[in-house]
């Protein structure tokens, strides 16, 4: 008898909504559409990213700062549930719920957060990175995450990341939203590259935004509690517990190289000058420069 070739559907990674790409399977519009009136508190955090930016980093760091259960090692709980993701509502908590202060961490842009964060209530973190870094981190993502969809080629890849038809959508679109709207949040801007380079000063920095005071012990800890091998050691800090929904266990780690410049060994010199054509123009103009080699400065 002849096979009978049956179609599997094609499986949806992306939707759009209000402008915006979102995994269809861990979120929906409606849901979104909520978050405009969720409640906030003056006393709320939230770290504010595009895709691998450092997000975890922050979270880990925030979680050595407000909970001296992690820091002592005393409590053993994930950082997702100390440090929840506002839209991607994993465990299905009702947040409102939870005991103050709380601390969460988004992907959104702008101008899809909670009203309450544009009035400048509560505190955000708004972390990035250079973009090339961010790209190469993003491609070797894609082999791990079971939501986004595997990209086979690089160079496909990039493309994709500089028209913004990627989860999260455009990097640009992303940061220079963030940048010009600051003065409507609470707001701390923060690079991957300056925490890579000096952890302690942007730990302090952070310290200093949320009113806390630690201990020199205490500081110290945190810092090197938060170094790329001491979380990579910490099941509690490098998200390898995360279930096999998110994740395809076996397919690499969360923290991968934890670098600043790993974009020169994937990319080559044509696609390097590619991506800077594209997004030349529209970076000279953020406030802020990034820092493109770990043997670089930080630029002033
Ligand atoms: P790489 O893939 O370049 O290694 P996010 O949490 O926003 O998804 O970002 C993930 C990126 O942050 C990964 O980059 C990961 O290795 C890096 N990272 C996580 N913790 C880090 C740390 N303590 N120090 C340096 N980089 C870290």
């Amino acid at each position: 008898m002849p096979a009978v070739l049956t179609m599997q559907p094609q499986k949806q990674y992306l939707f759009k909504h209000k402008g915006f790409y979102f995994p269809p399977e861990v979120i929906t519009a409606e849901y979104i559409d909520s978050l405009e009136d969720f409640e906030i508190r003056d006393s709320d955090v939230f770290i504010a990213t595009y895709f691998k930016s450092g997000t975890v980093w922050t979270q880990n760091i925030l979680s050595l700062i407000y909970h001296e259960g992690h820091r002592n090692g005393t409590e053993n709980t994930d950082l997702m549930d100390r440090i929840p993701w506002l839209e991607y509502n994993f465990r299905n908590r009702d947040y409102n719920s939870d005991p103050s202060p709380r601390l969460f961490a988004t992907h959104l842009p702008y101008y899809l957060v909670p009203k309450g964060l544009r009035s400048r209530r509560a505190k955000v973190i708004y972390v990035s990175r250079n973009p090339k870094d961010v790209l190469v981190s993003y491609y070797h993502f894609t082999s791990l995450s079971s939501i986004i969809e595997t990209a086979e080629d690089f160079g496909d890849f990039m493309e994709k990341f500089l028209a913004g038809e990627v989860l999260a959508s455009s990097w640009i679109d992303h940061v220079e939203g963030w940048f010009s709207h600051k003065d409507d949040f609470n707001i701390l801007f923060l690079t991957y590259e300056e925490m890579k380079k000096d952890l302690r000063s942007s730990v302090l920095k952070i310290c200093n935004f949320l009113g806390k005071r630690l201990t020199e012990e205490e500081l110290q800890d945190v810092v090197d509690k938060a170094t790329f091998n001491k979380m990579k050691m910490d099941p509690r800090a490098n998200y390898e517990n995360l279930s096999s929904d998110l994740i395809q266990k076996g397919k690499g780690h969360f923290l991968r190289k934890g670098t600043v410049g790993d974009w020169k060994n994937t990319m080559t010199v044509a696609q390097s000058e590619r991506f800077d054509s594209v997004l030349k123009e529209r970076m000279q103009k953020l406030p802020i420069k990034y820092c493109w080699d770990i043997n670089e400065d930080l630029p002033s």
